[in-house]
């Protein structure tokens, strides 16, 4: 939150600022302009960004420091290298990641809920409808439609499924695990049951076959792995 704090005073002082020069160049500057003046910037100070950091701090607060963290930060991961695939906003994507399961703790016992809570609490930021209808999308509340709709859909469920490849792998890394390995692991229906098939193989939506699509997640949580710690 302190980037929005900063930006705050930044705004406000710059206004105080340009109202000075309006006075220094002796411009007639009635008490409404004054007022004119305040009421266009209150709505600049209003909208604020949701920075990267801002969001990471609000999923330690909500979440903790525990797996759902690494969960989430490892499909922000998984998100920002689609998104590079795509030639598509890397910090968007990665955003849309990184606040999907924000409510979780709060909504695990009352799913239908799950995703709007987040909504509500982050409503002053006033994020794109895009970004809303891909985390909606993510449990099924709505269907997805867009690439980035599709991707997170896929995402979510495979990071959980890597990360149990990296643990059944030999080496117990997840640098060692290879396409090969990893498709061989998804024809198998107890392997991480909880992954959703179905989930991860909506990657055909977005024009990836199953192998390069885990083959690519992996690669973006490979580069976070001392946070993953795999
Ligand atoms: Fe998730």
């Amino acid at each position: 939150m302190k980037s929005n704090y900063l930006r705050v005073i930044v705004t406000f002082l710059a206004g105080l600022w340009f109202l000075a020069k309006l006075r220094s160049y002796k411009v007639a500057v009635e008490g409404s302009l004054d007022l004119c003046l305040l009421t266009f910037l209150i709505p600049v100070v209003m909208e604020l960004t949701l920075t990267r950091q801002d969001a990471y701090d609000m999923v330690v607060e909500r979440i903790g420091v525990n797996n759902l963290l690494k969960h989430i930060l490892a499909v922000e991961a998984g998100m920002r290298r689609l998104a590079e695939h795509f030639g598509e906003d890397v910090e968007y994507w990665g955003l849309t990641g990184l606040i999907h399961d924000l409510d979780y703790n709060e909504t695990k016992d009352d799913e239908p809920r799950h995703t709007y809570v987040t909504r509500d609490w982050l409503k002053e930021y006033e994020l794109p409808e895009e970004m809303w209808r891909a985390i909606h999308a993510h449990p099924g509340h709505t269907p997805c439609e867009t690439r980035m709709d599709w991707a997170l859909y896929a995402v979510d469920p495979a990071t959980g499924f890597i990360v149990a490849c990296a643990l059944m792998h030999p080496d117990k890394k997840l640098a060692s695990v290879d396409e090969e390995f990893m498709l061989r692991r998804f024809g198998e229906k107890r392997f991480a049951a909880g992954a959703s098939r179905e989930n991860m193989a909506a990657c055909s939506q977005i024009g990836l076959e199953l192998g390069p699509f885990l083959m690519l997640v992996r690669e973006g949580m490979l580069r976070i792995n001392d946070e993953l710690g795999l």
